[in-house]
């Protein structure tokens, strides 16, 4: 079987071959490699883990055969967590680049690696270096929250980080007179202010998948299934949260329809989670909201995380590529308020 293209003869030796993969890496953002015939992907990977002391952890938007052979499957906070205490040499982070940043940010000694550099974040790209400091900027005194969905410079900028497990208990965290930014996600942090009752200045971003799921649509589900509860992420736009029975981070959903008595929800999240819920309930009808654009999933599918497939997890794991680097200066910046975070957790 061959991966996305033949590593061709010529570089067959060590030196070409490392050349052809820092090019790969340039050109398209991930690395390839053959798999010989007989082989087989799953077991190759496995094997592949235990040579190079590498850990798989994936978020719950991960393809079914990804969060299948991940070591550890978790939302933001989760993987952060894992990702800062791992003891193995390699972290290969089947999830979003910001996420691949974050555990390095925690972990420095350790080689980070991500299948496809090309998993981004709209959120995370809301907001870039240069515009967010000359916001700051109008708003001197005010303590910085930002959700973890941002890049390492953002991080670096900020004062606290927060996930959607955590952002309110943060929020209410700091005195009551405080000042506060909240950025990148401006549904999360309307949703923050709700909770709290406290005014924020909040940063305009949002989440491409998230904003994307329908109310209209969500309405005629609604309607054609009368007991089914709607659980939804906070990253959705107000619409939809107010008509929601439950708002929780990926996490707190899995645990809400393990826990909850309804046996029938509409999920509004990326669809991915639905895996997990239909391992951890296979008696409950489990129902993805759909997007305002019409797709055959008729579901709210992150095309970022999507970019991950065994084969890539199996060529990074050969080539230890695309490594995720941060600069010191910005992690250890970025460190102090992701460990403010934790701290707080
Ligand atoms: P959580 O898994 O922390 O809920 O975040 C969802 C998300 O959008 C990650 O990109
Ligand atoms: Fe970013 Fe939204 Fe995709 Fe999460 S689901 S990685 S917030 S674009």
């Amino acid at each position: 079987m061959i991966i996305r293209g033949v590593t061709s003869d010529r570089f067959n030796n060590d030196k070409y071959k490392q050349m052809n993969t820092l090019e790969e890496v340039e050109k398209q953002g991930f690395v390839t490699a053959e798999l010989e015939k007989e082989k087989n992907l799953v077991e190759e990977i496995a094997r592949l883990k235990k040579e190079k002391n590498a850990v798989i952890l994936a978020h719950y938007y991960q393809q079914e055969e990804i969060q299948d052979i991940a070591d550890y499957i978790g939302d933001s906070l989760g993987l952060a967590q894992e990702a800062a205490k791992t003891d193995a040499d390699v972290i290969l982070f089947a999830g979003v680049h910001f996420m691949g940043e974050t555990a390095k940010i925690l972990n420095p000694t350790k080689k980070v690696i991500i299948p496809d550099l090309n998993a981004g974040c709209s959120l995370a790209d809301s907001a870039p270096t240069d515009k967010f400091e000359a916001f700051l900027k109008q708003y001197p005194n005010h303590t910085v929250i930002s959700y973890i969905n941002c890049s390492a410079e953002i991080k670096a900028l900020s004062d606290i980080i927060c996930t959607s497990s955590n952002a309110v208990k943060i929020v209410d965290s700091l005195p009551k007179d405080a000042k506060i930014i909240f950025a990148p996600d401006i549904n999360l942090g309307k949703y923050v202010q709700k909770k709290t009752g406290r005014e924020m200045i909040l940063w305009d971003g949002a989440c491409e998948v998230h904003i994307e799921i329908s109310a209209d649509k969500l309405k005629l589900l609604q309607g054609k299934y009368p007991n089914a509860k709607l659980i939804a992420h906070p990253e959705c736009q107000e619409v939809v949260l107010n008509d929601a029975n439950f708002v929780g981070s990926t996490t707190a959903l899995l645990k809400f329809v393990e826990e909850d008595d309804a046996t029938e929800f509409i999920v509004a999240t990326e669809v991915g989670i639905i895996h997990k819920m239909k391992q951890a309930v296979p008696h409950k009808k489990l129902i993805p909201a759909p997007a305002v654009t019409n797709n055959t999933c008729a579901c709210s599918e992150c095309p970022y995380m999507k970019l991950n497939t065994l084969e890539k997890i199996y060529a990074s794991l050969v080539h230890l590529q695309p490594e995720i680097f941060v600069p010191e200066e910005t992690r250890l910046k970025a460190l102090k308020s992701v460990n403010r975070m934790l701290e707080l957790s």
